[in-house]
């Protein structure tokens, strides 16, 4: 893979035979293993157990299984009733996995807006090819627009990873932080751990290593007290779902990030494309928040660190009132002030 434009979403083959490849994001940066894919039960368990993250990913990820599906299909010699009644349950497999991100059910949507009159695993893989450069392309745009507000010589703060990984492209937040310094604006990444998964210090500290973009991993908790010395110019994070009125659900600990760029004077955006967006929920108390297995906190590699029968809490994901982003980075432009009105008016809703 070349330093900056690897993709970790591959399909190989055509709709007849076709393959769809992973690379395995739960072994970086330590090994890069790629994993091949022929049904839609096994890619909705790459999804479920973070083969694949990042809400833009995890939405191309399921088109492609959409088309894995169709090939079975049609394999098996279903008519067009019964391959549309499998293609629905495949839908619905898919649609279990994560339910915060946004792009996975806009992604499956329009998989099956696309198979309405005539399914056929050709029109999805033209569909889910086109969904996966559809997203590349808005990446670029949004580190365009993005790098416009990184000051030279700023120090910028990310939360988890919204890079090649997450999404298929250059990255939502990475994006910014690899146009600004594509632009020699001579950043300083400061890199949040973002446990319990680790994607900053594992997956966005890999990814900036590959640029060699200069960045400093620090733990969660470390990021109040680096804005009170001063370090942190700028905060910019991805987004999993942002309901109609821009209250943006990300990785836990954002929310966090947030709040303390408020206290500190800090402006905090989010990037993200407009498949992120649901404006059918109002606010975001109605988006829904994934929380995942106890073991992912009380474990420390496969070695259990905490007492037996601690209680646990384990949310994937919090959510980022409106009022505390300055604003948010879309291939459309930036949407600021981070309103109902200004949101609606620039996805055209
Ligand atoms: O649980 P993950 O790793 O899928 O969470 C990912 C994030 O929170 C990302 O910030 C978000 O999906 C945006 S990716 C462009």
């Amino acid at each position: 893979m070349s330093s900056s434009d690897f993709r970790p979403i591959e399909w190989s083959g055509d709709a007849r035979s076709g393959t769809l490849r992973l690379l395995d994001q739960r072994l970086l940066p330590q090994a890069e293993v790629w994993l091949n894919y022929t049904g839609v039960e096994e890619v909705a368990d790459a999804i479920r157990s973070m083969v694949v993250r990042g809400a833009p990913a995890i939405g191309i990820t399921a088109a492609y299984g959409m088309v894995l599906a169709a090939i079975n299909g049609e394999k098996r010699g279903l008519k067009p009733t019964a391959l549309k009644q499998h293609l629905a349950s495949a839908h619905s497999v898919l649609a279990a996995t994560r339910p915060t991100a946004a792009n996975l059910f806009w992604a499956l949507q329009r998989c099956s807006n696309c198979i309405e009159d005539s399914p056929s695993a050709e029109m999805l893989l033209v569909l889910a090819r086109s969904i996966h450069e559809d997203e590349v392309a808005a990446n670029r745009r949004i580190g365009q627009f993005g790098a416009v507000r990184v000051q030279p010589g700023a120090g910028v703060l990310t939360h988890c990873n919204a890079g090649a990984l997450a999404t298929g492209g250059v990255g939502t937040a990475f994006a910014v932080l690899s146009e600004a310094h594509a632009q020699g604006k001579n950043i300083h990444v400061y890199v949040d751990e973002t446990r319990p998964r680790l994607q900053g210090a594992r997956l966005t500290a890999w990814e900036l290593s590959r640029l060699k973009i200069p960045y400093t991993i620090i733990c969660d908790g470390a990021a109040a007290s680096l804005m009170a010395k001063r370090k942190i110019q700028l905060c910019v994070t991805g987004a999993d779902r942002i309901a109609r009125n821009g209250d943006t659900a990300n990785k836990i600990g954002t929310y966090s990030v947030a709040v303390s760029a408020q206290h500190h004077q800090i402006p905090f955006y989010v990037a993200a494309p407009r498949s992120t967006f649901d404006v059918s929920i109002r606010d975001g108390a109605d988006i829904p928040i994934e929380e995942r297995a106890q073991s992912e906190l009380i474990n420390w590699g496969e070695e259990q660190v905490c007492p037996q029968g601690a209680a646990v809490y384990n949310p994937a994901f919090d959510v980022t009132p409106a009022p505390l982003i300055r604003g948010i980075f879309t291939e459309m432009g930036e949407i600021s002030p981070v309103t109902e009105e200004r949101i609606c008016a620039t996805l055209g809703k």
